[in-house]
């Protein structure tokens, strides 16, 4: 069986640092500009610059037009990269926030690729773990590749690079394969019928 794969797929990366110098945001660029060479067409959601409330159930999402518009953005993509700093062993609570905002309708059936930044020489192996088990939840395809860049202060060169060569092959081919799986995404999470 042939699937039908997206030629150009549309992956929005959201970042869980509002840093003003945020490592979690440099790794965001770096992978987004590797989808890009592969065909993809990306958006970084920087949260810094979204009005965003906190999730609450029964809130009135009309009433706050960048949580339509994160939703809308989310909805209209074939792939998704969640990228947190490790806080105090887990996710960031702006990038669950964010997640929390939307639900099925816009995460279900999405290729998503988990990025984790620590400042500890651990990593961020504990907030991947849990953002693994959201992803579940929320139906996506969660891609087995990931990473995580410990001591996030001197990993990255002036330019923006990683100056570990193994980090940055691992960003680079979690960003390709992400490519790849949101490609068939779609294809592969249609309901029957659909
Ligand atoms: C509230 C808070 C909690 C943190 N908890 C951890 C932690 O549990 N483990 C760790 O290695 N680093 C921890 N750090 C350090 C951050 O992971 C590190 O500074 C990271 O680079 C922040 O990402 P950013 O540069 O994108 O803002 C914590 C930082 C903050 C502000």
């Amino acid at each position: 069986m042939l699937l039908e794969e997206v030629a150009h797929p549309r992956i929005v990366a959201i970042c869980g640092s509002l840093g003003a110098d945020s490592s979690t945001r440099r790794a965001c660029e770096l992978a987004l500009s590797i989808a890009e060479g592969e065909g993809a067409q990306t958006t970084l959601v920087d949260l810094r610059e979204w009005h965003l409330p906190f999730a609450a159930s029964g809130f009135d999402a009309g009433e706050w037009p960048d949580v339509l518009r994160l939703n809308d953005l989310v909805q209209n993509s074939e792939g998704l990269l969640w990228a947190t700093p490790e806080y105090h062993g887990s996710y960031s609570g702006v990038l669950k926030n964010a997640l929390d905002l939307g639900s099925f309708d816009q995460y279900a059936g999405k290729a998503v690729a988990l990025l984790g930044v620590a400042g500890g020489a651990i990593g961020a192996t504990q907030a991947l773990g849990h953002l693994r088990g959201i992803a579940r939840t929320l139906h996506c395809l969660c891609i087995n590749e990931q990473v995580s860049i410990p001591r996030a202060y001197s990993a990255f060169d002036g330019e923006g690079k990683l100056k570990d060569e193994k980090l940055a092959a691992g960003v680079e081919h979690m960003a390709r394969e992400l490519v790849r799986w949101s490609k068939i995404a779609p294809a592969l999470t249609a309901k029957a019928g659909a």
